[in-house]
């Protein structure tokens, strides 16, 4: 396994994308936007913001609109190379819990993940510290019986 040095990465590059991705939005309940990106293995960055809805529950983050852009773009899981998450907050954006889960679902644990903010500030971080403990396939065997 590749293990990607997070230097390599240019951050105002990833963070320009997630801007743009962040244009998008579809956020008439919050006015917060949020933008994503995935870069995959041939270096093509997969993009996606927040899309909210009336029912607020079907509400799709800017990280998972993204993730399954890709996948259902015909992307595979665990070959994403780095992703970036930005948003209007004060600190870098820091990503909810089930974007999370499905982070750990379909990126490497070590791929790493820029969180920043539209002041120019930002934090990288990796799947595994966004989500230590995280319930996996492996936490899914069969019963053994007593
Ligand atoms: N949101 C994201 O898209 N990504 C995050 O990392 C945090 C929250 C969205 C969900 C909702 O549309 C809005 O931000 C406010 O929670």
């Amino acid at each position: 396994m590749v293990t990607e040095d997070r230097r390599e990465w240019d951050v105002k590059t990833l963070l320009e994308a997630a801007r743009m991705a962040r244009d998008h939005a579809y956020v008439p309940y919050s006015g917060f936007g949020v933008g994503a990106v995935f870069m995959d293995a041939d270096g093509h960055l997969h993009s996606g913001c927040n899309v909210e809805n009336a029912a607020y529950g079907p509400t799709n983050c800017a990280e998972r609109t993204a993730l399954f852009r890709a996948i259902a773009d015909g992307r595979k899981p665990g070959e994403f190379r780095v992703a970036a998450v930005i948003g209007d907050t004060d600190a870098p954006i820091t990503p909810c819990g089930v974007c999370r889960q499905v982070m750990v679902e379909l990126c490497r644990p070590d791929m790493p993940v820029l969180l920043g903010n539209l002041r120019g500030d930002y934090r990288w971080t990796t799947v595994a510290e966004l989500l230590p403990g995280a319930f996996t396939s492996t936490d899914l065997q069969p019963q053994r019986s007593s």
